[in-house]
């Protein structure tokens, strides 16, 4: 039976996949027929539901309840369970998103299926083998017919690569979810009452990325530069970075210390409050990078790359992991530079996917 609407999936797993989720959803359902895979990556309350209702995201359809593990288990896993679904439900089409094992492995099992797959935040690199994220992005890039590209670099990456066909320069969905709640952004203050911080006299951080977190030695510099600042830090700890700090007794050391404030993962409102009343921001999250530059607060980078590079001209800083270059940048901040329009031609990413979604399977 024909359907009335084509059928697009949606499989998502993780917190940034949730955020960039949202917009997108919200317009999808006008005019597709669109379902909701979680694959169960992330679970916990204030990494999962906790953005599904402040955002309003229709609940998911399907949870594959994968958890956590090693790589090859996770992504196996999740192709298994997903692959019987989606053999079963026939969509028209599979959307992933970003640069996760439930990206590869969404994307993965809709290639094998011979469905067509869209993949968003397409055209992103490191440049760095050794990022699993590198390899899940740089696989789903190559087995998906449309390419969504959020920024002028991740086009070209994919034309260096000899990817031609299918890209749609969309401009960044979670540009978009700012765009539309900024006043609301600047107006949340609660969680500043909630740890008595004072407007532009308090840093946030953020950090998760394996590479930082997965060794002592890396954890022993990030407990150094924390202890080093001149500024309170709040610091909500990822469940993959709280792990690995108390594995090595840096946990309760952090905790003792006054002007160090650990919590546990806020809620994204409550994130966005706080890179925008933040003095800085450090962090090593692709998202919190971008959030800091479009809601104008000097963002340190703790990696030595950035996918993100044209945020290096405004207001972004590699510094590493290292103490004296990150004291330096917070000595001498600037304002940034004056902000660029993340919109392509001021259309708002999520219509410019959706409709060449319908475009694209309008024509199958
Ligand atoms: C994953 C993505 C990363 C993304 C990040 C967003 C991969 C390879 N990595 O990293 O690209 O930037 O999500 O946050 O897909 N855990 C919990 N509760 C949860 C989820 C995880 O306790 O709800 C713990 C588990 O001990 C788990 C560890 O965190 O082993 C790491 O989780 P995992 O999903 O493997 O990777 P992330 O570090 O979250
Ligand atoms: N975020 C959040 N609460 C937190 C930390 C981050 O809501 O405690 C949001 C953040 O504002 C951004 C997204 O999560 O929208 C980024 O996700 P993450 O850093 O986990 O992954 P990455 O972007 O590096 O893939």
């Amino acid at each position: 039976m024909k359907r009335k609407k084509p059928l697009v999936v949606s499989v998502v797993g993780a917190r940034p996949q949730f955020i960039k989720l949202a917009p997108l959803a919200r317009k999808m359902s006008r005019r597709l027929g669109h379902v909701i895979v979680h694959t169960g990556q992330h679970y916990d309350r204030m990494m999962s539901d906790v953005f599904f209702r402040q955002l309003n995201i229709p609940k998911p359809d399907y949870n594959l309840g994968v958890g956590s593990g090693s790589h090859g288990w996770m992504t196996g896993r999740i192709m298994t369970r997903l692959e019987k679904l989606l053999a079963e439900m026939c969509p028209d089409f599979v959307l992933v998103y970003g640069d996760t094992n439930s990206t590869l492995a969404g994307a993965l099992t809709a290639a094998k299926l011979h469905l067509p797959v869209g993949h968003v935040e397409a055209g992103l690199r490191s440049y760095r083998p050794d990022m699993p994220e590198e390899i899940n992005r740089r696989l789903a890039d190559h087995v998906s017919q449309l390419l969504f590209c959020p920024t002028v670099q991740s086009v070209k990456n994919l034309n260096s690569e000899g990817v031609r066909k299918g890209i749609v320069r969309s401009g960044d969905l979670m540009y978009e979810l700012i765009a539309v709640g900024k006043e609301r952004i600047a107006r949340n203050t609660r969680i500043l009452k909630m740890h008595r911080l004072a407007p532009k006299e308090f840093l946030t951080m953020t950090m998760h990325r394996a590479e930082n977190v997965d060794t002592e030695e890396n954890l022993d510099k990030i407990a150094g530069i924390l202890f080093s600042l001149d500024y309170p830090v709040i610091f909500p700890v990822h469940p993959r970075t709280q792990k690995n700090l108390r594995r090595c007794g840096l946990l309760a050391h952090l905790k003792n210390s006054p002007d160090i404030i650990l919590t546990e993962p806020v809620s994204y409102l409550d994130n966005l409050s706080l890179i925008y009343h933040a003095r800085a921001v450090l962090t090593d999250s692709g998202g919190v990078q971008k959030e800091s530059v479009f809601l104008g607060t000097p963002c340190l980078t703790l990696r030595d790359e950035t996918e993100w590079v044209e945020t290096l001209a405004r207001g972004n800083h590699l510094v590493g992991l290292s103490s004296r270059k990150i004291l330096s940048v917070l000595k001498a901040l600037r304002p940034p530079a004056r902000q660029a329009s993340y919109l392509v031609k001021g259309r708002a990413p999520s219509e410019i996917i959706v409709s060449s979604l319908t475009d694209y399977l309008r024509r199958q």
